[in-house]
């Protein structure tokens, strides 16, 4: 692995993804020898922490870096550094130039430099125009890159003029959006199964499969963050993103190459062919939810309107399913569903491919479609996959079993599988932009999720159902899967 000396500044510095994502990345890369001979992270933010103090913080205090017996940290800490500055005022920005080129020349990073923008959304377009005014933006001798968190936008509109006003100041291939999902493994792997065997791809279409489905099921509610999920709701929180992307990488046609252009021009294709939603189908075929107070294991939990952060009367969705359509010629006629919420009974994320009956029957008992061939890739937690098959029960007759071949990715014993941050930061030090999102194909997201958003925020009449937390979600959700002994697959 060939990297660049360079320079890590992470704005939100103070923040809780700082401590518990990127310093423990980092120093995950710095234990395995990836880091770059010469390489220093600048954490900036309002609170006014000397460099000891911030090192404190998130090296010696951080209970979310791993230790291991006769591990220092001390030479890890040596590289990191602090300056505060308010993130708003363009006068503040000169001052981190100043500190750049001095920690620069200490260094010897040649002018390349990750800016990080760990920070609220409010500040994605700021920030970067800030420090384009401090001339942050030049790639004079070296690289400049932002990597910037989600949500990328708030709807089609302002995830437009975000877009516009970075590409004032930088070019599109300066712009790493990062979309976490894309750093785990399971998801880069939905990739391999298909393009790398040939018993896969041949199935891969309307021939064969019958629909895919897509879960993401959170045991968790909201914690301390009603204030900002309430303004985002599922739908814009994990579906816009996360399950977008996942549905991209099961969709899309085989690249030309396994390279950031050619990945992110199938994918884009994938969204480009997402049928819009009519204000019909909006109603029908999209549900959404809000969990409930409840008990779960005898213990009373909270509903969601109950978290701190959280209006009384909100009407924000902490669920939703929907059902459509991708209309290519790989998909015509294919449903695709997705769900995701919180307070469901556990937490995991699934991709299910239901492969098509036989056209004729001669074993009586292998007859309902959710007994036909499904292959589950299941990307947390047990991470492997799964595909289910009928076999013959041993005794009298042909009665059909369906059973499993499985693979867990902890039967690789040694395999280390890096967090998602881990793998996503190391892209970017190498300036391998394949698992970050590119402008077009965000927008493309956005609008076929937009019309949704508009729809519920228009029409109050639109039902938002309320579902114990700890259940699967509105009971509604399951009409969504039309057909005869059909249902969404209820993952243990
Ligand atoms: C984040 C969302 O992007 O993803 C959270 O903002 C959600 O609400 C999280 O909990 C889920 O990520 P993971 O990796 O735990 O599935």
């Amino acid at each position: 692995i060939k990297n660049d000396n360079q320079i890590l500044v992470i704005f939100g510095a103070s923040g809780d993804l700082t401590a518990r994502k990127l310093i423990p990345a980092i120093h995950n890369l710095y234990k395995k020898n990836y880091l770059p001979e010469k390489y220093a992270i600048v954490g900036v933010g309002r609170t006014a922490y000397n460099d000891e103090e911030f090192r404190k913080k998130v090296v010696y205090d951080n209970e979310h870096l791993k230790q291991e017996n006769g591990d220092s940290k001390e030479e890890f800490a040596s590289l990191v550094h602090y300056h505060a500055l308010d993130t708003s005022k363009a006068e503040d920005y000169p001052g981190l130039a100043k500190r750049l080129y001095s920690i620069d020349e200490e260094f010897g990073t040649n002018c390349n430099v990750i800016f990080y923008l760990s920070v609220p959304p409010s500040l994605y377009g700021v920030i970067p125009k800030h420090l384009a005014s401090a001339g942050l933006n030049e790639e004079k001798t070296g690289w400049t890159r932002l990597i910037i968190e989600k949500p990328f936008g708030y709807d089609l509109q302002s995830a437009q003029e975000l877009n516009k006003v970075l590409l004032e100041d930088y070019n599109e291939d300066q712009i790493y959006r990062i979309d976490h999902y894309l750093g785990k493994e399971t998801v880069q792997n939905l990739l391999v199964p298909r393009f790398s065997n040939s018993i896969f791809e041949p199935l891969w279409n309307r021939n064969y499969i019958h629909r895919v489905e897509i879960t993401s099921a959170e045991s968790v509610g909201v914690e301390k963050r009603g204030g900002y999920y309430d303004g985002s709701g599922a739908m814009r929180d994990m579906v816009q993103n996360h399950l977008l992307q996942l549905i991209a990488l099961v969709a899309m046609e085989p690249p030309v190459k396994s390279d950031a252009f050619s990945i992110r021009n199938e994918k884009l294709k994938v969204f480009q062919s997402l049928r819009p939603l009519t204000p019909e189908e909006i109603r029908k075929n999209v549900i959404r939810g809000q969990y409930m107070a409840s008990k779960i294991k005898g213990e009373e939990v909270i509903g969601y309107r109950e978290e701190e952060g959280v209006p009384k009367d909100s009407r924000t969705e902490t669920y939703v399913a929907l059902k459509f359509f991708i209309d290519n010629w790989r998909w015509a006629g294919v449903p695709f569903y997705i769900r995701s919420g919180k307070k469901l009974p556990t937490r995991v994320s699934e991709v299910v491919i239901h492969f098509k009956p036989n056209h004729h029957h001669i074993f009586s008992n292998n007859q309902e479609i959710n007994k036909q061939n499904m292959l589950v890739i299941r990307i947390q937690p047990d991470e492997g996959i799964l595909l289910k098959f009928g076999m013959k029960v041993p005794g009298a007759g042909f009665e059909v079993e369906n059973v499993n071949m499985d693979f867990s990715y902890s039967d690789l014993t040694d395999a280390y599988v890096p967090d998602a941050y881990e793998r996503l930061l190391l892209d970017c030090m190498q300036g391998d932009a394949t698992l970050y999102a590119r402008g077009d194909s965000v927008l493309a997201a956005w609008e076929f999720i937009d019309p949704i958003l508009k729809a519920w925020k228009e029409d109050q009449s639109i039902p938002i159902y309320g579902y114990p937390a700890g259940t699967w979600g509105p009971e509604n959700a399951d009409e969504l899967i039309e057909g005869k002994n059909m249902a969404w697959r209820y993952p243990c």
